[in-house]
C-alpha cells in the first residue's frame, strides 16, 4: 500500500483510481477476455498472443496476463513517439520489435493508456500488416472524448478525466510509475 507518509507524499496531488479499484478492474477484464477468448488457441493452434508496449503497460500486463484463465504467449514492443513529455505528436519509432510471427494468431494489444490515440493506431495498422487472425485492445485507462483518431478499443478498465495522471506504469520525466495507484501530480512538479 502507498504509504502517505512517504518520500512521494507531497508530490501527488490526489489519487484518482485506488490499488482496490485496479485489482477489481483488472479481475473484471481478465474474466471478460478469457470468456471471449476460451476457445482461440484450439481456433489457430497456437495461444492467444498478449502484446504489451513498454514502459508503461508493463505493471498491467503482468496483472492482466495472471488474470487470465486461457493460455497465453506474450510479446513486448517498445516504440518512441516523439513530441514534449506531456503530450504525444503520433510519429512513431520502434525500438524494440515483436520477436514471433504473428500470422494467423489472436493477439490483444495491452496499453496504459488511451491519450490522443496516434500511437495505438499506429501500431494497430502496424499489426494489422502481419496478417493476424484478430486483433482487440485492452486498455487500463482511457482519456475520453480526446482521441484525434478514432480506434477502436474492446475492454477498457476506466473512463479518467483528461489530466495528465502518473502510477501503475505511467511516468513522468520516468519518476512515479511504481506507485500502486493512478493519481495526480501537484502542479509544482512540473515547474521543477
Ligand atoms: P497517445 O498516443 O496520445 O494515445 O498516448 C501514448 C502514450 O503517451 C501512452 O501510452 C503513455 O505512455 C503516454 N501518456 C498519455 N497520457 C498520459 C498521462 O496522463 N500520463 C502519463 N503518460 C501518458
Ligand atoms: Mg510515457
Amino acid at each position: 500500500m502507498f504509504d502517505p507518509d512517504s518520500w512521494y507524499a507531497d508530490e501527488i496531488e490526489r489519487t484518482i483510481i485506488t490499488e482496490d479499484e485496479i485489482r477489481a478492474k483488472v479481475a473484471e477484464l481478465g474474466a471478460r477476455v478469457s470468456a471471449d477468448f476460451a476457445d482461440s488457441a484450439s481456433d489457430t493452434g497456437d495461444e492467444l498472443l498478449l502484446v504489451g508496449v513498454f514502459k508503461g503497460a508493463v505493471m498491467f500486463m503482468a496483472d492482466f496476463a495472471r488474470a487470465l484463465t486461457v493460455p497465453v504467449k506474450m510479446e513486448f514492443m517498445a516504440l518512441s513517439s516523439y513530441g514534449s513529455s506531456t503530450t504525444s505528436s503520433g510519429t512513431v519509432r520502434i525500438l524494440k520489435d515483436i520477436d514471433s510471427d504473428i500470422a494467423g494468431r489472436h493477439i490483444i494489444v495491452v496499453e496504459d493508456i488511451i491519450d490522443s490515440g496516434l500511437t495505438l493506431s499506429w501500431l494497430l495498422k502496424y499489426l494489422q500488416g502481419m496478417h493476424p487472425a484478430s486483433v482487440s485492445v485492452v486498455s487500463m485507462l482511457r482519456k475520453p472524448g480526446v482521441q484525434r483518431v478514432d480506434v477502436p478499443v474492446k475492454y477498457v478498465g476506466f473512463d479518467i478525466p483528461n489530466e495528465f495522471v502518473v502510477g501503475y506504469g505511467l511516468d513522468y520525466a520516468e519518476r512515479y510509475r511504481e506507485l500502486p495507484f493512478v493519481g495526480v501530480l501537484k502542479p509544482e512538479v512540473y515547474q521543477k
